[in-house]
């Protein structure tokens, strides 16, 4: 069982977890003109707790994920309106056969080793002129994750670095906002958006 499955219960009680959700949501609003034709891809969805805020604003959502018991939980959430599509694999190695208009993720790039080759999948995932729009943690010294760092292939991203990935992988229009800043007793953690257009 992997380390998402075994905590795939509790991790919707989490408030922190809800928190980022929350704010992350929000700055996609801000930024990301959305509209009901959109079909989008959400990397790395977990139980769904960005996925479910977006669902109503766009026409769907895919939910990607690597974890059986998160999606589990996910699909556990739908009602007859709000459905939402899964597919538990790997989209790095095993890409989709669709396309999409967008691709939305939080929390999620950390856990990818190779981010270059991820924001390569994530482009070729996307119809022309479709979006990306990433929240992850900027670059931070390792104390985030006080459970441990199993799992985790970054500590955080520099904002630079990603500018230059994204746009090595055929991105354009990059920028970046911050989502919400993470207050813990030993240190501040913010967390951006990033958003990039396949131009
Ligand atoms: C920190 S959780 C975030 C979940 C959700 N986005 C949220 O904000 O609550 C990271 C999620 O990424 C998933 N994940 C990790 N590596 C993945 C990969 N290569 N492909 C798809 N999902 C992956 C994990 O299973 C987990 O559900």
């Amino acid at each position: 069982m992997s380390r998402f499955d075994a905590v795939a219960d509790a991790w919707d009680k989490g408030d922190l977890r809800q928190k980022i959700a929350h704010n992350v949501a929000e700055a996609m609003f801000e930024n990301i003109p959305l509209n009901d034709t959109m079909n989008l891809l959400d990397f790395g969805a977990g139980t769904g707790l960005l996925t479910y805020k977006i669902l109503p604003h766009v026409h769907s959502v895919t939910a990607v994920d690597t974890s059986p018991k998160m999606l589990e939980m996910l699909q556990s959430k739908s009602t007859p309106e709000h459905q939402i599509k899964t597919a538990c694999c790997d989209i790095t190695q095993m890409p989709l056969s669709e396309t999409f208009d967008g691709i939305i993720s939080s929390m999620a790039m950390h856990h990818v080793e190779e981010t270059a080759a991820f924001l390569k999948t994530l482009h070729s995932h996307l119809n022309p002129g479709g979006f990306i729009a990433i929240a992850d943690l900027d670059k931070e010294d390792g104390s985030f994750h006080s459970h441990g760092n199993d799992g985790v292939f970054h500590f955080g991203f520099d904002r630079d670095g990603l500018v230059k990935m994204a746009t090595e992988a055929g991105f354009s229009d990059i920028a970046f906002d911050t989502a919400l800043i993470i207050e813990k007793p030993y240190a501040s953690y913010p967390v951006f958006l990033m958003r990039a257009r396949k131009g």
